[in-house]
């Protein structure tokens, strides 16, 4: 009984050992979450409410024809219901960095036959989005994976249109949980302004606008 508990207490420890190490390589490589890994992002986040899809996307205020920027968007989880809301007038940019990801979500989109999705592999902060032309922009746990985080955030910063929304959702279970505290104080650099909070400090949404509208 004993050593099934050490062996049980190892086990624990060597996944959080694994997932600090991840975390703070991540400060200075690009360490994206493996595409062998996507099933666990494609279940949608069993253990909290704030990053589901469904919930993520209410809170986006999305309209009928509007441009959405999915960063990091993985196997298409949040892209697809956003593609789904923004209908056939508006449009979807999935960007990723990895083909594996890119290429599950692009299935995804073909088997519901939705048009409106540009897949694009670049990483963010490389200078390849549009300047002016979004009305959202979702960085859905993706922000602690960035490297540069700064120049990621000044690019979308200057992609979003005059008033656009930057959504950043966070968890406490992915390893590169960002806290409040800390994309408050990157997106303030890059220009944003906090526009809403929901959530709690385990997973949250925090609305940035480029102008404080409220
Ligand atoms: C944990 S997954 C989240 C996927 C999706 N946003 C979701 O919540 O379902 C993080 C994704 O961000 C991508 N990623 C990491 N760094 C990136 C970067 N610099 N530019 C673009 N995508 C990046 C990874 O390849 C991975 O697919």
């Amino acid at each position: 009984m004993t050593t099934l508990l050490y062996l049980c207490l190892g086990l624990i420890g060597i996944i959080l050992l694994g997932m600090f190490a991840w975390r703070f390589g991540s400060r200075w490589y690009t360490l994206p979450c493996p595409v062998w890994l996507r099933w666990l992002v494609e279940l949608d986040n069993p253990f909290t409410k704030t990053n589901r899809s469904e919930v993520i996307v209410r809170h986006l205020d999305l309209q009928p024809g509007m441009a959405v920027l999915d960063i990091g968007c993985g196997p298409g989880r949040v892209t697809l219901p956003v593609a789904r809301q923004v209908g056939p007038h508006g449009k979807v940019v999935a960007m990723d960095l990895q083909p594996g990801m890119l290429r599950r979500a692009q299935e995804r989109a073909q088997a519901e036959n939705l048009g409106n999705i540009r897949f694009v592999q670049t990483g963010v902060g490389d200078g390849k989005l549009d300047v002016g032309l979004a009305d959202r922009a979702l960085l859905v746990t993706v922000l602690g994976e960035i490297p540069d985080r700064e120049a990621a955030l000044r690019e979308i910063f200057e992609a979003l249109k005059p008033g656009g929304v930057l959504s950043v959702t966070e968890t406490i279970f992915d390893p590169h949980y960002q806290r409040r505290e800390t994309v408050i104080r990157l997106a303030g650099a890059a220009g944003f302004r906090e526009k809403a909070f929901f959530g709690s400090r385990v997973a949250y949404t925090l609305k940035r606008s480029e102008f404080q509208l409220d």
